[in-house]
């Protein structure tokens, strides 16, 4: 392949904190936390996450960069980072309404709101830990 036609991938990671609580309104208490365990306290509960976010492109024959990773880093903060950092994302997050606040269905939200907001690269992944044993990974 031709070393300038070849895409390269770069990752941003960025990090926040938030609370939520996984339930299903329509089922009993018992059938809750048989499904969502400790997960589905009254109180919620919180998780550092850690979002990674993929894009890939060409890079620039002058900058060698396929993104200015330091803008990226501030799209990424202002979409989602400042709107779900030390939120609850059952109730604070405007993106997250109406959406049971699995890391599945969170990565998907976040895909969806952060992708507008890409330029002069393509968004390829978005990784979201929400704790050391578990994330989820989504590719548009
Ligand atoms: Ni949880």
């Amino acid at each position: 392949m031709d070393y300038f036609c070849a895409m390269i991938y770069l990752t941003k990671r960025e990090r926040f904190n938030a609370a939520h609580r996984l339930f299903q309104p329509a089922w009993s208490e018992a059938q809750n936390r048989e499904i969502f365990g400790k997960c589905a306290n009254l109180n919620y509960h919180g998780h550092n996450y850690e979002l990674y976010v993929t894009v890939k492109g060409l890079p620039n024959p002058e900058t060698g960069f396929i993104v200015n990773a330091h803008l990226l880093g501030k799209v990424i903060r202002e979409a989602i980072i400042e709107k779900v950092d030390h939120r609850n994302l059952n109730i604070d997050v405007e993106f997250m309404a109406g959406i049971l606040p699995s890391t599945e269905n969170f990565v998907k939200a976040i895909w969806d709101t952060l992708l507008p907001h890409i330029f002069g690269c393509e968004l390829h992944c978005i990784k979201l830990t929400e704790t050391e044993n578990i994330y989820a990974e989504y590719y548009g």
